[in-house]
C-alpha cells in the first residue's frame, strides 16, 4: 500500500542526510560564470583548485580585494603558466565577482557552505 506519509518522511530523512554528507559543490554562480570550466573545489582542472587558492590566500586581510581584481582582469604566473581570462573585463559583475571570491577565500575556514573546514 501507497502511504503518501512515508514518502514525506522518507524524502525529509533523504534531505538531512544529504546536506551533512554532501562535500561542498560548485555555487550556482560559478556556474553561470563558466568558473566550472576551469575550476573544482578539490581537484586541479585548467586552473588551480579552489580549495588551494584557498589556503594559499588564508590570513591576507587584502586577499579579497586582490583575487577580485585578478578574477575580472585574469591572472597568470601565481599558480603556473597558464593565464586565466579575465572573467568581468567591464566590471559589469563586481558583485557576483565578490561573491564567488568570498566563497574561494572561505572554503579553508568555517565559514565555507558545509558549516566545517574542506578538507
Ligand atoms: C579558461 C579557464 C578559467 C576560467 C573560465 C576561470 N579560471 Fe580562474 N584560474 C584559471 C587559471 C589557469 C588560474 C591560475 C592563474 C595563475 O597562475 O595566476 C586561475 C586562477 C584563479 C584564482 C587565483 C588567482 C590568483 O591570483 O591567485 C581565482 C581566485 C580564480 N581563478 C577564480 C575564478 C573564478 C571566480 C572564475 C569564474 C568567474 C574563474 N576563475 C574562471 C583558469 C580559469
Amino acid at each position: 500500500m501507497w502511504d503518501p506519509r512515508i514518502t514525506v518522511v522518507s524524502i525529509i530523512a533523504c534531505l538531512l542526510c544529504s546536506s551533512a554528507a554532501v562535500a561542498v559543490e560548485m555555487p550556482e554562480l560559478a556556474k553561470k560564470n563558466n568558473c566550472v570550466n576551469c575550476h573544482a573545489i578539490k581537484e586541479r582542472l585548467v586552473g588551480p583548485a579552489w580549495l588551494d587558492i584557498s589556503k594559499r590566500y588564508m590570513g591576507d586581510p587584502s586577499a579579497e580585494e586582490k583575487l577580485l581584481a585578478r578574477v575580472s582582469k585574469g591572472s597568470s604566473g601565481f599558480f603556473g603558466l597558464i593565464h586565466m581570462p579575465a572573467n568581468d573585463p567591464d566590471g559589469y559583475k563586481q558583485a557576483e565577482m565578490r561573491e564567488l571570491v568570498k566563497f574561494i577565500l572561505g572554503l579553508s575556514s568555517s565559514k565555507n557552505t558545509s558549516g566545517s573546514p574542506v578538507e
